[in-house]
């Protein structure tokens, strides 16, 4: 294949996730040959740098991931910098002179990438004002690149859609759902859709629920100004979990085309069991830590938190009322400051109808196949064998494949691969507005019921997994959260 030219256009440069994220993904797309010398990226933001304060704060993202410094220095040629206010038209103007000037040196057809990384606030200005401007009618293709959040709930997203779209058509906009780049999210539809072992068994007949975790021991870090506005279930909720609900739980695509899979996802999306706000309790508990072993309380974090009710911590129980799920909860948990970084999969299989070889009633070792995605990449199957020996002794066994361990190097992270994906214009792992549109339906009584009463917090300490509720959740339906360890 090609490789992919383009200038790519960042917003936010100067801020958290072009240091985190962007930059040492694009310098690890030059450094494995995905894109070659056609490529320029030019970074926006209010602060007034030059080309080199910019190049410096380039190299200093990349760590100690390098592999030599004339590398560097040629790698960080092609960036630039342009202050940009960005309700400012005439900053456009400017902007739109030095791309094409870009476009000349570096040859790269006209091809244009809009990163947006900075607050939602702006993204409907900075569209109107890329069209006004007439930056996006080049020569080439032109791509927006929206991170989240969407919106704030389903109103504010369809909202900030309807501005966006006025702009830009649904095939020229990408929004990042990062869970959906990582290597063992990409390959749940892999694992599902080419073993004829767990196809036929992946369904309310053989499986009993599923669990799905993605836990952090980290807290809020210095992102409490975003994060308390949004809570757990508009930062992973609405996003990252729902969209590994629907890998979960889709129908085989009838091919692999872009448009076959984001259609049976959102049809997932739209069979889940939409909650009233005063039935939300029954399926959604909520967390904040507290003090605990691995650090201090949420609400002591900064003054500004003291009497915060967001939640820190979402437990929920899903029912897709389809054919194949009908019955089957899909269980999900994601929370700041728990025991240990982990996302996990775990779906547990229905025990055989006896089991000769159990000692006694309470006795169970259901088949597990777990997922890990986080920090392992891999598979592992629990089965059950004869303890070795005499007697009819059984065990719980496991078959583990483990990912790294096979290819023996660190698999692509999530943004490098949608970086790259979006030059080549796959939107594939980009998620389309009728999924987010779906997904805040979903959560929006969620939503609405905990503005409106006071929880009772902090209800975990740092470093456990979650409060109590989390776990009764499951044990009013005799299941429990199998281990993440
Ligand atoms: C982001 C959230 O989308 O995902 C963060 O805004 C969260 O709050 C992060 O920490 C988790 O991502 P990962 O890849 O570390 O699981």
């Amino acid at each position: 294949q090609q490789r992919p030219k383009a200038v790519i256009v960042i917003f936010g440069a100067t801020g958290d996730l072009a240091k985190r994220k962007l930059f040492p993904s694009i310098y690890r797309l030059v450094q494995n040959g995905k894109i070659g010398e056609d490529f320029a990226v030019v970074g926006t933001g209010r602060r007034q740098w030059t080309n080199d304060v910019f190049r410096e704060n380039v190299k200093k993202s990349l760590g100690s991931n390098i592999s030599s410094h004339a590398d560097l220095d040629t790698f960080t040629s092609h960036f630039f910098y342009h202050p940009l206010d960005v309700s400012e038209p005439s900053s456009y103007l400017g902007l739109e002179a030095l791309l094409h000037e870009l476009e000349g040196y570096y040859k790269t057809g006209g091809n244009r990438i809009f990163y947006l990384a900075m607050a939602p606030d702006f993204f409907g200005i900075i569209a109107n004002n890329l069209k006004a401007s007439g930056l996006k009618d080049a020569a080439g293709w032109t791509r927006l690149v929206i991170e989240k959040p969407f919106g704030n709930d389903l109103p504010s997203a369809k909202a900030l859609n309807k501005e966006i779209r006025a702009v830009f058509d649904e095939e020229q906009i990408y929004r990042i759902d990062h869970y959906l780049g990582k290597e063992m999210v990409q390959n749940i539809e892999v694992i599902r859709f080419a073993n004829g072992i767990f196809e036929h068994l992946w369904n309310n007949r053989f499986i009993s629920n599923v669990q799905i975790t993605s836990s952090e021991s980290l807290g809020v870090e210095d992102r409490s100004r975003y994060y308390d506005n949004s809570g757990a279930v508009r930062d992973m909720v609405q996003n990252h979990m729902l969209q590994m609900v629907a890998l979960l739980a889709m129908e085989p695509p009838i091919n692999l085309t872009t448009e076959e899979i984001r259609s049976e996802k959102v049809k997932v999306l739209r069979a889940l069991r939409q909650m009233e706000v005063n039935g939300v309790d029954d399926y959604f508990v909520r967390g904040q830590y507290g003090d605990g072993e691995t650090g201090i309380g949420y609400r002591k974090e900064a003054p500004q938190l003291s009497a915060s009710k967001t939640e820190t911590f979402v437990a929920g129980k899903i029912m897709i009322d389809n054919y194949r799920w009908a019955g089957v909860p899909f269980y999900i948990r994601t929370g700041k400051r728990m025991a240990k970084k982990s996302i996990k999969i775990v779906v547990e299989f229905k025990d055989i109808p006896m089991n000769l070889y159990y000692k006694n009633k309470q006795e169970k070792h259901p088949n597990l196949l777990v997922i890990n995605i986080q920090p392992n990449e891999g598979i592992t199957l629990y089965l059950n064998a004869k303890k070795a020996g005499a007697g009819t002794d059984v065990k719980p066994i496991k078959l583990a494949y483990n990912n790294n361990g096979i290819n023996g190097i660190n698999t692509p992270e999530a943004y490098e691969k949608l970086i790259y994906d979006c030059m080549i214009g796959d939107m594939t792992n980009f998620t389309h507005w009728n999924e987010v549109a779906q997904s805040w339906s979903f959560v929006d009584p969620i939503l609405k019921l905990w503005e409106s009463d006071q929880p009772d917090f902090p209800n975990y300490a740092a470093g456990s997994m979650g409060p109590l509720e989390a776990d009764k959740l499951l044990e009013k339906d005799g299941f429990h959260w199998w281990p993440i360890v």
